[in-house]
């Protein structure tokens, strides 16, 4: 059952093929009021992600803002930009027109967080689908924020469901080795968060036939997004022997709306801010007798350790032919 309200969202991303993807779903659902899309270096560095996003912006006739965000993280460490993945230019090689950025918002991401969240307060839901830099920079800079966003959904982090336990590495979800400081320091904070990891992301796989359909039946923006997969997919294929693509980042939209169409498991997350297994989610699940200091006075979070992955395609198709 589609949300009956409208929900506010801030999108915050790092565009990224399958950020194009969930940025096109969030324009087709009517019941979703975007408030803004703010900008993350990740699939590459920030000024090609905020180009990459007011190119999206046009190309989808969205009216929210662009805010540009943060180019570098938490944590200091600089990171190769995951180009085998997602192009040099973040889209898979796709053209990509000369864009002009006097339509840029002119405040700084965790600003735009901050001041959108006191605007409507308990009402913003943030869907956060590259690090999580911005939305730590908002805490850092105004702690009691926390309090006034209804819900933060992450695309993120991995906890072993189906043997995912990372991506980027054996131990690392990409978007948490991304900023594992930030990603820890929103963990911590007191608000809800939803985690849509590689647990339940791996289970949309969006097959040749798949895109085929979408190429055809969403007219210009699906032959865009087919296009952009012809590299994702190379991917995907030589490196995991996949016939098709994970759709990793339409999976925390599909969350916000359809919250009942997966399993979730709830208690406490840390993350791993050093070492070897730097970036690595953990979850001390509620359930559990006695827990462990490490993870006391965290407040309970959301994972999501299941998913109906046949409704979430079916509903991401119908609505971006819309
Ligand atoms: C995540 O990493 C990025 O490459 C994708 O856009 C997605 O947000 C998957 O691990
Ligand atoms: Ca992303």
């Amino acid at each position: 059952m589609e949300v009956n309200e409208t929900m506010k969202v801030i999108f915050d991303t790092d565009p990224g093929i399958d950020d194009a993807m969930a940025l096109l779903y969030l324009s087709k659902l009517p019941k979703i009021d975007l408030l803004g899309v703010t900008t993350v270096v990740g699939n590459a560095d920030i000024a090609t992600t905020t180009r990459n996003a007011l190119f999206l912006k046009q190309r989808f006739g969205l009216s929210a803002p662009v805010v540009r965000g943060a180019g570098r993280t938490l944590d200091g460490v600089d990171k190769a930009e995951p180009v085998i993945v997602h192009g040099v230019n973040g889209l898979g090689e796709i053209d990509i027109p000369a864009i002009d950025d006097s339509d840029l918002h002119p405040a700084e991401a965790s600003q735009f967080i901050i001041d959108t969240l006191k605007a409507h307060p308990g009402e913003v839901t943030l869907i956060a689908v590259g690090r999580m830099t911005n939305l730590a920079l908002a805490l850092r800079a105004e702690p009691d924020v926390a309090r006034l966003g209804k819900q933060v959904v992450i695309m993120g982090g991995a906890f072993g469901y189906q043997g995912r336990s990372g991506n980027i590495t054996p131990a690392a979800e990409a978007n948490i080795f991304g900023d594992p400081v930030a990603a820890d320091e929103i963990f911590a904070a007191e608000w809800p968060v939803a985690v849509v990891g590689l647990d339940v992301t791996h289970d949309i796989i969006l097959d040749t036939d798949y895109l085929a359909l979408l190429s055809q039946e969403v007219g210009e923006n699906g032959a865009l997004l087919s296009q952009m997969c012809e590299h994702y997919a190379r991917f995907y294929r030589e490196i995991m022997g996949l016939s098709g693509v994970v759709g990793h980042d339409l999976l925390a939209v599909t969350y916000a709306l359809h919250p009942e169409w997966f399993e979730t498991r709830r208690g406490p997350v840390l993350v791993q801010r050093d070492g070897i297994a730097v970036g690595q989610t953990i979850q001390m699940p509620e359930t559990r007798k006695g827990g462990h200091p490490d993870w006391a006075n965290r407040p309970p979070q959301t994972v999501c350790i299941g998913v109906d992955a046949s409704k979430v395609l079916a509903h991401y198709r119908e609505t971006v032919s819309r």
